[in-house]
């Protein structure tokens, strides 16, 4: 997490700069620094808290003239918040300054060592140590003292890195950390992500793992680990900047839910032939499924919950075994993967460091792999057997809402891609899903307009202290998703329970006061879930239904009865999530909450 950018052109570069920062906050946001090369020198502002702190600090402080400059929003990971370990940081004597993603495992060895040769700490960061090393490595030559740093050091790591001494020149390398470098006309810029440079150009390198840049307004140099000059390969980004802007909306969440008809479409759409998946382009062939032992689904928060969905769907369409794990508990759990299982790792930034490091440990184990990813040329999308990419656009929110949706489709069109390879699903059946699915973006749309009565929902209940989502199959792992959204934009404590279970010990949490949401879509389960909000309701909560049921609240069952549009009941996440979301988002809304960059958080969790 964090953000990093770097410009060398001919313009000021601290509007640039603090312009990229701006669109870069969703990826930490708890202190911020830019440092430019000035007269001979550095000059480095930074400040605890957001950019527009630093906008305010860097025009207090009379403003920093140069073409040529590095930023940095940070997510602390050691050393509070604060001005002292904002990024960035600089050497001993004052020559260098950097910027950096990710964690300096080998930091406190490094920090002994360059206390005890006098290099005096002035932050608690890791970032520090990288400084001082490159000080400590540095032999007249930049190349070749920051080869010998990323040697010296053990983690992962996105670098941007100025130095007074040759005004007008960036460098920066990375290791499991994303970076990109974007190609001007006589500018050039580096950052973490594209929306920080689309300011500028639509042209960019994605830098890999160990390469070096050395950049100037003129040229980008690009070397391998080995010290070889490389041949850079130049992308074109394929959305427009207004993507990444809010249009209107007041926040990019609710501009993201509104969205959602629109990513569910363009990540279909191209994927359908006579109404059947097409899904070759992805490496997902006939004798690939039929072949198959088992599929694991590997991933974090919200795309896991996308996960559960995908595992309930393609065992009902295959039946085949799907297991869905947590990322970063299945990496150390010895798993039990290998030659003929498939590992569908789900991924919306394609960044993310726990379902990076499952999918290599699948990998290893000799796994075939696939990322359903949704930033194109991201580390997952790379290094994944093949890719299946979800064409939600960028997603600037933290919460994510279309891109999980676009997962949701993708997971669709791999089920019943299975079920016909394997036989399970007849031609006639899988045809008259895929025309379900080819729908959905109609059916979200519908779903949508429960909009002003999930707001009015929110006012009367966004003071409540505690929320239970509760659901059955698809619709469990739906209300898993509702919970998560819920509590990281309204900070309102949240548990999702499969319907049945709740009699086991958590009921008795149930009391005058309590909320729970519960979700029955599924025709077939309606009555068993019934009986669970029965026991709920009676014992004091208020309860919101969500079906695709024509009903009127019943006091005996429910104070509120939120409809969805009717589909099949595999489909039906797709439809009862966005209710959710909608609840969520105006729940956060009503309780002041910072809606795009909720506390604690951040888009892109690059770090264990
Ligand atoms: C979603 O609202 C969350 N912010 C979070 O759970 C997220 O889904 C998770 O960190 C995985 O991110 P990824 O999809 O980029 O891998
Ligand atoms: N580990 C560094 C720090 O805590 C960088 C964190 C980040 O990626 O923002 O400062």
């Amino acid at each position: 997490m964090c953000g990093i950018v770097g410009y060398t052109g001919r313009e000021e570069a601290v509007p640039v700069l603090l312009q990229g920062l701006y669109k870069l906050e969703y990826r930490g946001y708890d202190s911020a620094g830019v440092a430019v090369v000035q007269s001979g020198g550095l000059k480095v502002v930074k400040t605890k808290g957001r950019i527009k702190n630093l906008d305010e600090k860097i025009q207090q402080e009379g403003g920093m003239e140069s073409v040529c400059g590095i930023g940095h929003t940070r997510w602390a990971t050691h050393g509070a918040p604060s001005d002292v370990n904002a990024h960035p940081h600089i050497s001993r004597n004052g020559r260098i300054a950097l910027v950096h993603n990710g964690i300096i495992e080998n930091y406190l060895e490094l920090r002994e060592m360059l206390t005890q040769e006098g290099f005096e700490m002035q932050s608690q960061t890791d970032t520090e140590t990288v400084a001082h090393l490159f000080e400590r490595n540095f032999k007249g030559d930049m190349m070749q003292a920051l080869t010998a740093t990323v040697k010296d050091v053990r983690g992962s790591y996105a670098l941007g890195i100025v130095s007074a001494d040759e005004p007008g020149v960036l460098y920066c390398t990375k290791r499991d950390n994303p970076l990109i470098i974007g190609v001007g006309e006589g500018e050039n810029m580096i950052a973490s992500d594209i929306p920080a440079i689309i300011q500028k150009t639509k042209r960019y390198i994605v830098l890999n793992d160990d390469e070096i840049a050395r950049v100037t307004p003129e040229s980008v140099e690009l070397y391998n680990a080995l010290g070889q000059k490389i041949a850079p390969e130049i992308q074109t980004v394929n959305w427009d900047i207004s993507s990444a802007e809010k249009g209107g909306y007041e926040h990019f969440m609710i501009k993201e839910i509104m969205e959602q008809p629109k990513a569910v479409r363009d990540t279909v759409s191209p994927r359908l032939e006579n109404d059947l998946p097409r899904l070759e382009d992805s490496s997902l062939t006939e004798s690939l499924f039929q072949n198959l032992r088992a599929i694991h689904i590997v991933a974090c928060g919200s795309a896991l919950h996308a996960g559960l969905v995908g595992r309930e769907v393609i065992e009902r369409f295959a039946r085949v075994p799907v297991f869905a794990s947590v990322a970063s508990e299945f990496r150390y759990r010895n798993p039990v993967i290998g030659e003929g299982d498939l590992c569908i790792v789900i991924s919306q930034s394609g960044e993310t460091a726990d379902t990076l490091a499952a999918m290599r440990e699948a990998k290893n184990r000799g796994a075939r792999t696939i990322a359903i990813v949704n930033v194109v040329s991201s580390s997952a999308a790379r290094e994944a057997d093949s890719v299946l990419y979800t064409w939600a656009g960028p997603e600037i929110a933290v919460a994510t809402t279309k891109a999980y949706s676009a997962q949701l489709a993708a997971l669709y069109l791999i089920a019943v891609k299975a079920g016909l390879a394997r036989g399970t699903l007849a031609e006639k059946e899988a045809r008259e899903y895929c025309r379900q699915v080819n729908q959905l973006p109609e059916l979200i749309q519908q779903a949508l307009r429960a909009r002003p009565q999930i707001q009015y929902l929110a006012s009367l209940y966004s003071n409540r202290q505690s929320v239970f989502f509760i659901g059955r199959g698809v619709d469990y792992a739906a209300a898993q998703e509702a919970s998560l959204k819920l509590k990281e934009i309204s900070y309102i404590h949240s548990e999702a329970y499969a319907a049945g279970e709740l009699k086991h010990g958590t009921i008795s949490l149930i009391e005058d006061g309590a909320l729970v949401v519960a979700l029955a879509t599924d025709p077939a389960l309606y009555e068993k879930t019934l009986s669970n909000i029965k026991s709920v309701k009676a014992r004091g909560a208020s309860v919101i239904l969500v079906t695709e049921r024509q009903m009127e609240a019943d006091p005996e069952i429910c104070d509120f009865v939120v409809q969805v549009p009717a589909c099949d009941p595999a489909l039906s996440a797709s439809l009862s999530i966005v209710p959710m979301q909608l609840f969520s988002y105006y729940m956060g809304v009503y309780r002041g909450c910072d809606i795009d960059k909720p506390r604690n958080l951040a888009k892109s969790v690059t770090v264990e």
